[in-house]
């Protein structure tokens, strides 16, 4: 991967963004970032550590997420080494070298696991589709991560783990939703409270992953992938995802008025049609 290319990216109306984070804050969060014109790809890269998660690393996946240059389209996360990763750096807990709720103030608890979750919210945004590339473990955190990306192309070595209530936790990165709505609430139960793992085969079973590929393959797997996205065009890819994740929550009423709207929206932009009435 080349060097993270360290640049302005637009700013965020809503939170203030700050620009893309530069070479040293990328080295300091364990993260490598490359831009290529509509393509970002994101590299969790402490391989030595089989690229466990710090908070400053998910604040900077934050950061990325609000500042990424407006001509990208696709977002692919992937892992240094041996595997995409082994969720939460253990130290974390000890509070090693990064502040740390314990949970006895609760408005301040509150207020620093939303900043956390806020790496992984902005995968959902319409206007990018993101792509998980798992090889070997992606545990707790790690798991999420992959749970928060539109799409998952994993390897045949992938090892899926929710490990959270093992340790006494409760998944809290965003993860329990997407779960369950891929895998159904008996399911996602059954994973979480036995904190078990999830090899490939049954992922794929399961809808965990999209695409299971040799692991030799995964890199050309998701640039095929990334090629095809690239291929439809770009204002209906925005308008589908955006529809696409409304659907199960609307009425087929509401969905059947959401379809339309974006139709319309497309034809003016197709067409030139002018706004009436
Ligand atoms: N945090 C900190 N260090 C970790 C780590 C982690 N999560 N996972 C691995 N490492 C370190 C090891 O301590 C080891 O360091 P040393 O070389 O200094 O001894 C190095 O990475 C290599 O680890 P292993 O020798 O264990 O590597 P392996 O390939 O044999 O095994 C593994 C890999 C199965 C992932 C194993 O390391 C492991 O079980 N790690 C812990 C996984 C875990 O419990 N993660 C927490 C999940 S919960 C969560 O993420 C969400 C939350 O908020 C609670």
């Amino acid at each position: 991967m080349a060097d993270a290319k360290v640049e302005q990216g637009r700013p965020d109306a809503v939170t203030g963004g700050t620009g893309l984070p530069t070479a040293e804050e990328l080295a300091a969060a364990g993260l490598l970032l490359d831009i290529d014109g509509a393509v970002a790809t994101v590299a969790l890269n402490r391989p030595e550590r089989r690229n466990a998660m710090t908070f400053t690393l998910w604040r900077t996946l934050a950061r990325i997420g609000r500042s990424l240059p407006a001509e990208v389209r696709v977002v692919v996360l992937r892992g240094e080494g041996s595997c995409f990763s082994a969720g939460i750096d253990l130290g974390m807990f000890s509070g090693e070298g990064e502040g740390f709720a314990d949970g006895s103030d609760e408005a301040a608890a509150d207020a620093f696991i939303a900043d956390l979750q806020q790496g992984y919210t902005w995968l959902r945004r319409p206007e990018i589709v993101t792509i998980a590339q798992v090889h070997g473990h992606a545990i707790g955190g790690a798991f999420q991560l992959a749970l928060a990306c539109d799409i998952r192309v994993i390897a045949d070595d992938t090892r899926f783990c929710m490990k959270e209530p093992a340790l006494g936790l409760v998944p809290d990165l965003t993860g329990t939703k997407p779960l369950v709505e891929i895998v159904g609430l008996n399911r996602a139960l059954e994973l979480c409270l036995t904190a078990r793992t999830v090899l490939a085969d049954e992922a794929l079973r399961l809808g965990l992953a999209e695409t299971v590929v040799p692991a030799a393959d995964l890199p050309g797997a998701v640039a095929d992938l990334t090629a095809s996205l690239l291929a439809v065009n770009a204002g209906a890819a925005v308008a589908t995802k955006r529809l696409l994740q409304q659907a199960s929550e609307n009425t087929l009423e509401q969905q059947c008025a959401a379809e339309r709207r974006e139709q319309i929206g497309r034809l003016r932009e197709m067409f030139g049609g002018a706004a009436q009435g």
